[in-house]
């Protein structure tokens, strides 16, 4: 298929008139948003939300979040929104956040992977909210990764993952927040993070007063048990590359434990790259090694790039330093230790 590419800073119009006319005949566009980039197909077009699924080998199973441009649109999508959903929705919006809501009749059930609940999403970004007035239909939009690769976060990786699968392609540059949505069940009395994301959890439960975080967010699912979002279990964010995390309360702990699996690692014929913060890149020496910043919403913004990066040099090893799980914090964690199968090394 030929993919057309539109660059967000000099054909704002043309590209927008594009994607919305494709979206309006049921085919897909990836766009930009405020957090990573997103497939785009009607989400009341059965046929259309299909072909996201091939484009992305996306498991059946998995819903797909439905975008809006307007809070109203919100009692299209879902029915019997609580309260206190209605406020969170109003403080969080437009931006990281995606409300799961009891689905309405107008959200097929194709979109929520056979739920009776849905996902539902603001963004903050401009260009996503034009598409999706002009459209005029809400977007049903998983990131625009291949299934299983990390989100992506800049231009190169969705041509890397989109390019001959969709008709079009919109560049809106690099991604602000470079992780996504944090996906929040509100169906419920207490909120429940089913996915950390943009919006933190303190965030959440400054507002609402309480806040649970579910356990699959760093716990691999038992045997048998069912999860809260179909997301979770797969083993996602993954590049080529092994991915380890090294976790310590002492950096310099952690650093001699990071020089010494990276040198075991090189000795066994591996060609190894250490990921950390900026504070610990100094205590590494020569060896092969990137910052990913100093805070957590640095942390965030760079992983899912530097980890496409590392397979682009052939790393075959990432060594990664664990970050607490604090604010942003918990997002870092979240898509890291999916990266890395669950492999938490504590010194
Ligand atoms: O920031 C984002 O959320 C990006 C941009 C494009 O908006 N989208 C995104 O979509 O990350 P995706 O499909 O890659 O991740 C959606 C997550 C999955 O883990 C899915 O299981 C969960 O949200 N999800 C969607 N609908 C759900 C529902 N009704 N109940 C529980 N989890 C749901
Ligand atoms: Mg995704």
């Amino acid at each position: 298929m030929e993919t057309k590419v539109f660059d967000l800073e000099k054909e704002y119009d043309e590209g927008l008139h594009a994607a919305a006319n494709t979206i309006a005949h049921g085919g897909l566009v990836v766009f930009p948003t405020e957090t990573v980039y997103g497939l785009g197909a009607n989400a009341a077009d059965e046929a259309a939300v299909k072909r996201i699924f091939e484009a992305k080998g996306r498991p059946q199973d998995n819903p797909l979040i439905v975008h809006i441009c307007d809070i109203s649109q919100a009692w299209l999508a879902a029915k019997d929104i609580s309260p206190l959903a209605r406020r969170l929705m109003e403080r969080f919006w437009p931006g990281p956040f995606t409300a799961v809501l009891k689905k309405s009749n107008l959200i097929p059930y194709s979109v929520t992977a056979g739920l009776d609940s849905v996902g539902v999403r603001l963004p903050s970004s401009k260009f996503a909210r034009d598409l999706i007035r002009i459209s005029g239909c809400m977007i049903a939009a998983p990131s625009a990764n291949l299934s299983g690769r990390p989100s992506p976060t800049r231009i190169e990786h969705v041509l890397e993952d989109m390019m001959g699968r969709v008709p079009v392609i919109l560049n809106g540059g690099e991604a602000d927040f470079g992780v996504e949505s944090t996906v929040c069940d509100l169906t419920g009395d207490i909120p429940v993070i089913l996915r950390p994301g943009g919006i933190t959890a303190e965030m959440i439960e400054k507002e609402a007063g309480a806040v649970k975080v579910s356990g699959a967010v760093l716990e691999e699912l038992k045997e048998g048990e069912k999860a809260a979002s179909p997301g979770m279990k797969y083993k996602h964010y993954s590049p080529k590359a092994n991915v380890t995390i090294i976790s310590s309360a002492d950096v310099h702990s952690l650093a001699n434990e990071l020089k010494l699996m990276y040198d075991k690692n090189v000795s066994e014929g591996r060609k190894t790259l250490i990921l950390c913060t900026e504070n610990t890149l100094g205590l590494i020496g020569n060896r092969h090694k990137r910052s990913l910043g100093s805070t957590p919403d640095e942390v965030a913004h760079n992983i899912f790039s530097e980890l496409r990066k590392a397979d682009t040099d052939g790393f075959e090893q990432v060594l990664f330093e664990a970050t607490d799980t604090n604010g942003m914090g918990l997002a870092v964690m979240n898509r890291m230790i999916r990266a890395a199968a669950f492999e938490v090394i504590k010194v």
